[in-house]
This record gives C-alpha cells, structure tokens and sequence, in this order.
C-alpha cells in the first residue's frame, strides 16, 4: 500500500471548494424487480440496504451524468476556474476516446487537461490523490474531479444476485491550491491495490459482470477498515475524532461492519445506499453531496472517506469539510432527480 501524503505540499495543498452531483430520474425500486427476476424486497433489503436505485435509459451517457454534475461543483459558491479535469469511470461511453475530454469541451473548458482514470468503486478516491498531486506539481492551481457511473448496465438483466445492488449517477468536486492547514484541505490519500483477485469482479463487456460476492465481501470489510485506519493515522486523528464516516455504498452490511471494526458509532456514518444503491465512482462524491445538502455533513465535520472496488482497489483518506455554501442545486424542494 502506499500513499498520496500531505506532507511536505507546503503551500500546495489540495482544497476542496465546490460540489455537485446528478442522478438519473428514473427510479426503479425492489418491487419494480420482482416483477422480473426471482427475488424479494425483503431479501434485497436485508442483505444490501438497498430500496431503490436509478437508473440511466440509453439516452443519458456517462459523459451526460459527468457534464450535469461538474456543472453543479463548478457553480458552487467557492468554486473557481480549473486547469485540469480527471473523470473517475468504470463505465466510459466507448473504448475510445476518453469521456474526459468531451465532458471538458462541454463545460467550455477546451484546453484543459483532461483524462480519464479507472480504478472500479474507488476511482474517485484515485482521482482525488491524482489531482492532488497535479496541484502539488504546479500543473494546476485547481482541478476538476468527477466520478461517474452507469455501473447498471454491467450485469446480466437476468441474475438476481447482481442486478439488485447496482444504480447509476455521477457526482465532482473542485480542488484548489491552499494550505494544509486549511479546512477542506485533503489528507493523505492511502492507495492499494491486488490483481491477483481481479477474477473476484468482472465485467468482460456489460451486461456480462460477474462476482463472486461473499469473497467480495470479506475483502471490501477487510481492506475499507484497513485503509480508513490508515488513513486516520496519517492524519493525526484518533478513530474517536472522527464526525462523519463516508464509506463507498456498496452495501449496508459491508459498511456497517467497516464502522464497526472502526468503532464508529452509527449516528456517525454517512449512507445513501437505500436510494441510490452502489454506483461506483459516483458514490463518495454522490454521498457527501446530498449529506452536505441536507446537514447530516456540515462544517468543520472530520470525514473519513473510505473505498473499495474492482481490481481490486482500495483507498481512503481525511478530509475536516469546509465552509462550502450549500450548493442551491442540492438544497431541499430541488427536483429529486438533482438531488
Ligand atoms: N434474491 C433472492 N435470493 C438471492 C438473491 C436475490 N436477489 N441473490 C442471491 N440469492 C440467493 C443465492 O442464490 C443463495 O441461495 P442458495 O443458498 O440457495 O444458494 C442465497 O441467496 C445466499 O447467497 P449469497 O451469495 O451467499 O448471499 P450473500 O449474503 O453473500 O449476499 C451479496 C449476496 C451479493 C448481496 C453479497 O455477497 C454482497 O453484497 N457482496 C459484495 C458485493 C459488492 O459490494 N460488490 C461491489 C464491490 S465495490
């Protein structure tokens, strides 16, 4: 495991200053599933946490979930212009080119760089440490960082065990140059990864995902509470320091026990997963988004982020939110489908 750290940044610390995030409208809820496969709202409940996911028609791309949420992050109150763009994607529109550079193109960014990254459900942690790192190079004074999924579309439409845990969505954040000192400023961002279970989660093309879902399990319990740990310590923060838990929504039993080998109280973990299920790199920028909006995250709150996914990949970092405006998009008795 090794590690993006804040450590001698200086003056070139990473800082969060904008949000946003966009969900499809369509809604397709457990009963909308038994219609079709061999299944219960009781099971999916009880085994995932999840009431309902959304789900993206042929007509609303990656690129077009990307585009909706960077808009929302770039007109955030404390945003400011970016140089750069990195889109987290497990799921790009096609092979090539890369989503990013069209998203930049239609924000009006052209000439920005721009690329996309793939790390399955952790790419926008992976996002993150690299655009902090673009900031700490001097590449960039601000970076763009986008997750965004239609992780819907991966498995088999017939096969109970997969269709019910998956939604689609996107969600970005803007990072500026600051201190470390700063709030909003990013802690060390803990990164790992293991190939050698990479048969554990595959998709050879969509539609055809399969996983081998207890061993995903363990993993994800093991590795999320490991690098949260990690990342805590890196930070200087006892577990008991910490506000708000964010863990990646891949299922409410999975970080349920990940609170609990931290000690986390439940009042103290952030979820969503009930509305949204998993929706891969969207779900961290997703999850701290609407908790911003509707004040379960508010300022000076310690956050501990914490992902896992395909690869497999693993990260987590810290980060004590900042004085963010709440974004008007996401405030209350905004359209569902924004929030
Ligand atoms: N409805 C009803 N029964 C189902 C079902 C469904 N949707 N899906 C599976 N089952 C059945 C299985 O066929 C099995 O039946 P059997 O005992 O007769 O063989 C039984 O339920 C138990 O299956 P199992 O796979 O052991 O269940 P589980 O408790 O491990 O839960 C997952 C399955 C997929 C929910 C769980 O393993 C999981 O969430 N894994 C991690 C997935 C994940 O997060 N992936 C992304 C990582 S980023």
């Amino acid at each position: 495991m090794s590690a993006c750290g804040a450590a001698g940044r200086g003056e070139r610390a990473a800082v969060l200053c904008g949000i946003g995030a966009a969900l499809p409208a369509t809604v397709v809820s457990n009963a909308d599933l038994t219609a079709r496969l061999d299944t219960t709202d009781e099971w999916i409940r009880s085994r995932t946490g999840i009431a309902q996911r959304r789900i993206a028609g042929a007509d609303l791309t990656t690129e077009d979930l990307a585009v909706r949420a960077a808009a929302k992050a770039l007109a955030s109150p404390a945003s400011v212009p970016v140089q750069a763009v990195v889109l987290a994607t497990t799921t790009p529109d096609r092979c090539c080119p890369a989503t990013a550079p069209a998203v930049t193109a239609r924000l009006g960014l052209t000439g920005a760089l721009a690329f996309d990254l793939a790390a399955g459900c952790t790419g926008f942690l992976y996002a993150l440490a690299t655009a902090a790192g673009l900031i700490a190079a001097a590449t960039a004074e601000a970076v763009l960082v986008i997750g965004a999924d239609r992780l819907a579309a991966l498995p088999d439409p017939d096969d109970r065990t997969t269709v019910p845990l998956f939604g689609d969505g996107a969600g970005a954040v803007v990072l500026r140059r600051g201190t470390a000192a700063e709030r909003g400023a990013l802690g060390t961002v803990v990164l790992g990864s293991d190939g050698t279970q990479a048969d554990l989660i595959r998709a050879p093309r969509p539609g055809a995902l399969q996983m081998e879902g207890a061993e995903v399990f363990r993993h994800a319990v093991d590795r999320m509470s490991t690098a949260a740990l990690n990342a805590a310590a890196a930070a200087g923060w006892a577990l008991a320091d910490v506000d708000r838990l964010a863990p990646h929504q891949a299922n409410a039993r999975i970080t349920g026990f990940v609170a609990r080998q931290l000690g986390i109280p439940e009042g103290r973990q952030l979820q969503n997963i009930e509305h949204v299920g998993n929706t891969g790199a969207a779900s961290l920028p997703v999850l701290l988004a609407q908790a911003a909006a509707d004040g379960r995250l508010t300022p000076g709150h310690r956050v501990l982020l914490t992902a896992f996914g395909a690869g497999l990949t693993w990260s987590a970092t810290t980060v004590t939110w900042p004085d963010l405006p709440t974004p008007p998009q996401l405030a209350e008795g905004s359209p569902a489908h924004d929030r």
